[in-house]
């Protein structure tokens, strides 16, 4: 930012360019790049101390005693900490928040102690050699259909009715031409994104700062201040760079509790970093599922009906219900319809959230049946999904505001080469591999919630926007830099937006891909009210500066009046060895509707990140439970497998213009979880074009397929 020797007192002129809609490049890409930005753990202050959490060896049992003898002996251990000894939490509404609190342990995994010392080194080996003593109880960590504490919950995420119904979907199956009637699965699946959850807390009498790895700083205050008896104001929360969280930092879970905790206990700032391991365990993980898919047609493909029942689990301490059959209730035309969720509680972790919960499995599986009915009536798998497209919300009956998944599918099908398909199964075949295409649809809510921001103009032309939002990667900081720009009418250079610190206006969480409609709304609505403030004084700005907030809670809060998602197509062409069953996906296209797109750079690596975590969960991504001892098996990459740069070929995403007035100001939708979502049914779908071999279970695994 360049400064002026002799201040202007009135605005340089306004521009007229257009930023949203420009790919501009990140605003903090040097800092990153250059390794000047810095995320959680990289905050070192004064005195700093080390803790390093010890997990319960037992899924299910109560802690007899905890023998922190030989741990505090260590040079440099300044505190073992365990339930006799913690400092008293007011209870949570999340029960994973009762850090330390009691001597019941709900889950392997579970923080039973944490150690606090000198050193990382100090601290990690004063953990292991703390003794804990159990009395151990049965568990039950096992995901099945016929669980008999197979449970109704009240609402699923966020607050959607657990079963719907219209019309009369068991009359309407049993007079269809055509029936489609499966189960499919899909595992336990844990977030790994780049950095892991990360804190560094620091007390100061009443007052605690956390510089923390969350994806909302706001909401990590609002929960923790609360749980050591504090008013909001006196905890501040500090996140300008996040590596990623996919979900896993959406809420604030157990370390970052754990991290204040032990900072009080000891009298010493203390930093907390979760080991990749220790992500399996505490960092929420997306429930495995099993579904249920009934679908009934005429013998064109035409739905009658569409019933969706899905399985899942939560933890005996915490209900979290996902909402896997929501998109089952706005996809598809259909007189008769059932969607129904059932939860059994198990000792097992919390799950949580991780990219679009619940549509990805639940769209795992419609797409897969979708592909399965298409196959049954010998109706190519694009056109199918055309045939069955409503006119409205088929359970609401609002209109859509936009849906341009019809559009998605052709432009997909153009650009893909669909019209050649054979659609015969397992005979075609190219270097050696049995090759295969497959379609699938896409979808994602459009969300928004309030938040306020402020919009500063200083004396020397520039302007400040400041909101608590967050950039977890995806380009928060630079596409709201583009929206104050247009509302400005400055150029970005002259904007600086100030986000990730709770000290910030408050705002949402960067979750649900509402961060740009919802922060956006308020950065817009502050920058009006600053341009309208300027104007009334000519354009002077005073010497101090001139500064307006906003507040969107009566703007977003309206009623709505339609129904309103993105939408889009996935493509997929994969390559599967006939001898070993080992799969490749050559070929991945994306098209999509999501209303107006404020970045092109940025929008594409979210819709390929997407999409990439969903040839991710196609082929790999599996937490297996091991029944004996209560927990999942795999912790780490070694076992846990991700898509890595080889397995992902040619990724590609595109999207079509859609102009719908009736978003929010920018006229966005949300980007950063659609890509996911249909990814995985198109892969299984395009599988069992190239080897005739349906997968209904997820992953796609070599054994599924010899
Ligand atoms: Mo996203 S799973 O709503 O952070």
């Amino acid at each position: 930012m360049s400064t002026t020797t002799t201040p202007p007192t009135t605005l340089p002129a306004r521009e007229a360019t257009p930023y949203v809609g420009s790919a501009l490049d990140r605003v903090e890409g040097l800092e990153k790049v250059t390794g000047q930005a810095r995320y959680a753990f990289e905050y070192s202050p004064d005195d700093l101390a080390y803790a390093v959490p010890v997990q319960a060896t037992v899924a299910r049992g109560k802690i007899r005693t905890v023998d922190v003898d030989a741990a505090v002996k260590l040079p440099g251990v300044i505190a073992a900490i365990w339930h006799g000894n913690a400092p008293r939490l007011a209870p949570p509404e999340n029960a994973e928040l009762a850090v330390l609190q009691s001597r019941e342990v709900a889950y392997r995994g579970q923080y039973v102690a944490v150690v606090v010392a000198e050193t990382l080194e100090n601290a990690r080996e004063a953990a292991r050699l703390l003794r804990v003593d159990y009395q151990v109880e049965e568990h039950d960590v096992e995901l099945r259909a016929d669980h008999p504490e197979m449970y109704r919950p009240e609402r699923v995420n966020p607050a959607y009715p657990a079963d719907t119904e219209q019309g009369e979907p068991d009359a309407a199956l049993a007079e269809a031409q055509v029936v489609v009637d499966e189960i499919y699965s899909t595992p336990a699946e844990h977030n790994n994104p780049m950095e892991p959850h990360a804190t560094v807390a620091v007390w100061d009498g009443d007052g605690l700062t956390l510089y923390d790895s969350t994806q909302g700083a706001s909401s990590v205050r609002d929960t923790v201040a609360p749980l050591f008896g504090l008013p909001p104001g006196n905890v501040r929360v500090v996140s300008p760079h996040v590596g990623g969280g996919f979900g896993s930092k959406g809420m604030p879970l157990s370390p970052v509790v754990l991290a204040a905790l032990a900072a009080k206990h000891a009298g010493r700032p203390v930093k907390l970093a979760v080991t990749r391991q220790q992500m399996f365990a505490v960092t929420g993980y997306r429930t495995p599922t099993i579904q249920r898919v009934r679908l009934g047609a005429d013998t064109e493909g035409r739905l009658s009906v569409i019933v969706h029942d899905a399985f899942e689990q939560s933890s005996r301490i915490r209900e979290f219900a996902e909402q896997t059959a929501t998109p089952t209730r706005m996809m598809y035309a259909a007189p008769n319809r059932r969607t129904t969720h059932r939860l059994v509680r198990l000792d097992v972790p919390t799950p949580s959230w991780m990219r679009a919960p619940g549509e990805t499995p639940g769209m795992f599986a419609l797409e897969s049946a979708l592909d399965e009915l298409a196959v049954a009536c010998g109706v190519d798998p694009v056109e199918l999904r055309v045939r069955n497209e409503p006119d409205a919300d088929p359970e609401s009956g609002l209109p859509f505001s936009s849906r341009n998944l019809v559009a998605c599918l052709r432009e997909g099908a153009r650009r893909f080469g669909w019209a050649e398909r054979d659609p015969a199964p397992g005979i075609r075949r190219r270097d050696g591999l049995l090759v295969g295409t497959g379609v699938a649809a896409s979808t994602y809510p459009v969300y928004r919630v309030p938040s306020r921001a402020t919009a500063r103009a200083e004396w020397d032309g520039t302007f400040s926007v400041r909101i608590a939002a967050t950039d977890i990667g995806t380009g928060a900081r630079t596409v709201l830099t583009q929206i104050a720009a247009d509302t400005l009418r400055a150029s970005p250079e002259r904007i600086s937006v100030e986000i990730g610190d709770s000290a910030l206006p408050d705002a949402s969480v960067a979750g649900g891909s509402m961060g740009t409609a919802s922060w956006g709304t308020a950065v817009v609505r502050a920058c009006e009210a600053l341009t309208e403030e300027l104007d009334r004084r000519g354009g002077e700005v005073p010497e101090e500066g001139l500064e307006v907030s906003a507040d969107t809670a009566r703007e977003v809060g309206a009623k709505r009046r339609f129904a309103q998602h993105a939408f889009g197509a996935q493509f997929a062409e994969v390559g599967v060895d006939p001898d070993t069953g080992e799969t490749r996906v050559l070929r991945l296209l994306g098209v999509f509707a999501a209303g107006r797109i404020v970045n092109p750079k940025t929008a594409r690596s979210q819709f390929i990140g997407g999409m990439t975590m969903g040839l991710s969960m196609a082929l790999f991504e599996e937490s297996v439970m091991d029944r004996e001892f209560g927990d999942y098996l795999n912790h780490d990459f070694a076992q846990y497998h991700i898509a890595a740069c080889a397995d992902v070929r040619d990724v590609e995403a595109v999207w079509i213009e859609e102009d719908d007035p009736h978003l929010n100001p920018m006229g966005a939708k949300g980007i950063g979880e659609i890509g996911i979502v249909g990814t995985a049914a198109a892969v299984a779908n395009a599988v069992y074009h190239a080897t005739g071999v349906r997968v209904r279970d997820l992953p796609i695994r070599l054994d599924r397929l010899v």
